[in-house]
């Protein structure tokens, strides 16, 4: 048996187990609080059959799971597979761990995770950024997802003796792509090397439509028709549908060119909160049309940070026009039965040269993490090959990572007031913090938070402008986490920074 003929077996054999869940919501635990948005929906009368539940505190996630009976499958975050040397790190091992008793705890039928990371090389971001879309880059995410199975395998018992399936998340496109395979041949080579299941989502296709550059050439339900028969569908377990927007970092005239003329598509991007564009719905009708959809289990819109009025406006749209997705077929998993036995020990490809592709990868994510950043520029064959594109790369690098490290996810301004003030008497400009946090690496060594990583390194550039002003900007930095501490140890009290 081939490798990725025994990985279809597994994954089978896996997803076999886990019912259908039907048309449910993606949700935060606290944006918006999670048991309010339940008690709207139930006056609203429209009501999702599962939450997939993102990443919280465990007594956060113990909170929601007491108060209702719903399946509720999980939203990891943190646990970076994309990125090399998962195998040696332990906060990789320990972040894995932590996860399998968040899915104990939820008793979740799978764990979702962006094929996606916030870290690289030791550079944070707020948002996701892609992978590298590179054979040796699809392999690590192989690797490391068969490692985090493994975990899940070892630590959690769900009621009928079965572990928690790992789901990979095909992430958004944030203005550019990089690497020489195209997007579903990476996954195809991902699945054929573990047993994950995939999530397709909607809205983060449409992006890789508009920043891959293909809507240049093609109509979109071509450029769909052509993704789907290269994208291993056949994994597909669940699929998500959010908004899209213009991103808030796009002011004024740079927002009205975001918004496209008549010969452009807008500059949208992955947008949580924004409602949902009526494109996503004619690409999900055609995607329910090819066919191959044989092991999807559920479908969510994904609704963190949206306003619960819109959540039910959508909700209740989606319930009624998908109703029959799960109504015909719920039989469509291959039973458990009449799966055979594997015969075969799986092996593996050959680990002689692990080391030096780990490595080599690393690298190459390195120059990742400066080429975004501002810091190199987009030479060399993972950005000049046929699949990348970078004709929006610098919105990234001039609007919106700039806004993400001095507004997203904790504003530093409000953060902190006086030593800014201070900083402003002496004319030194904000914008040279951003500077500031590319010039060099800062690995992180606890489990990623992005605010966290703000507080720290806003401290640091104060020492490095004005080091009088270091003991203030300590002092600020306290009070904060002192804040952030006492709001996380109470139930569902802080808000998130998000996906
Ligand atoms: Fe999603």
């Amino acid at each position: 048996m081939t490798l990725s003929r025994a990985m279809d077996h597994d994954f089978l054999d896996r997803v076999a187990r886990i019912p259908v869940q039907g048309l449910g919501l993606s949700v935060d635990v606290y944006s918006p609080d999670l048991l309010s948005l339940l008690a709207d929906l139930t006056r609203r009368q429209a009501f999702p059959m599962y939450l997939e539940v993102f990443h919280a505190t465990s007594s956060a996630l113990a909170a929601v799971r007491r108060q209702t009976d719903l399946s509720l499958p999980y939203h990891g975050e943190g646990l970076w597979v994309t990125q090399p040397g998962a195998e040696t790190d332990p906060l990789f091992q320990e972040e894995a761990r932590a996860l399998a008793s968040h899915l104990a705890l939820l008793r979740s039928a799978w764990s979702n995770h962006e094929c996606a990371t916030k870290h690289i090389a030791g550079y944070s971001f707020g948002t996701y950024l892609p992978p590298l879309y590179t054979a040796a880059s699809a392999d690590i995410v192989a690797q490391n997802i068969r490692a985090v199975q493994a975990i899940f395998d070892q630590c959690v018992s769900l009621p009928g003796g079965n572990s928690p399936l790992f789901l990979l998340e095909m992430p958004p496109l944030t203005y550019f792509v990089a690497g020489s395979l195209s997007i579903p041949a990476y996954f195809r080579r991902v699945t054929d090397q573990t047993a994950c299941g995939l999530v397709l989502d909607v809205g983060h296709l449409w992006t890789v439509y508009r920043y891959s550059g293909v809507w240049r050439t093609q109509p979109i339900l071509q450029f769909l028709d052509d993704f789907l028969q290269e994208f291993p569908v056949e994994r597909v377990v669940e699929i998500h549908v959010a908004g899209l927007a213009v991103h808030e970092s796009l002011k004024g005239e740079v927002a009205a060119l975001a918004h496209g003329g008549e010969n452009c598509l807008p500059r949208w991007t992955d947008a949580h909160a924004a409602p949902i564009p009526s494109v996503l719905f004619e690409m999900l009708d055609r995607i329910l049309r090819c066919g191959r959809l044989q092991q999807l289990r559920g479908m969510a819109l994904e609704v963190d940070t949206k306003a619960p009025d819109l959540i039910a406006d959508e909700l209740a749209v989606f319930l009624e026009r998908y109703q029959c997705v799960f109504d015909v077929d719920v039989s469509r998993s291959t039973a458990v039965d009449a799966i055979a036995p594997l015969s075969v020990n799986l092996r593996y490809p050959a680990e002689d040269n692990a080391l030096a592709k780990s490595q080599a990868l690393a690298e190459a994510y390195d120059r990742y993490a400066r080429v975004v950043s501002g810091g190199a520029e987009p030479s060399g064959p993972d950005w000049t090959a046929a699949m990348a594109c970078c004709d929006d790369l610098e919105w990234y690098r001039t609007e919106y990572l700039p806004y993400e490290i001095l507004h997203w996810g904790g504003d530093i301004e409000a953060m902190f007031p006086e030593t800014c003030r201070a900083l402003e008497s002496q004319r030194l400009a904000l914008d040279r913090f951003v500077s500031f946090w590319f010039c060099r690496p800062h690995p992180v060594t606890r489990s990623y938070d992005f605010f966290d990583v703000k507080i720290d390194r806003f401290v640091e550039f104060v020492s490095d402008v004005a080091v009088d002003l270091t003991p203030l900007a300590q002092r600020e930095a306290a009070e904060l986490r002192q804040a952030y501490q006492a709001a996380n140890a109470g139930p569902l009290q802080i808000a998130s920074t998000g996906r």
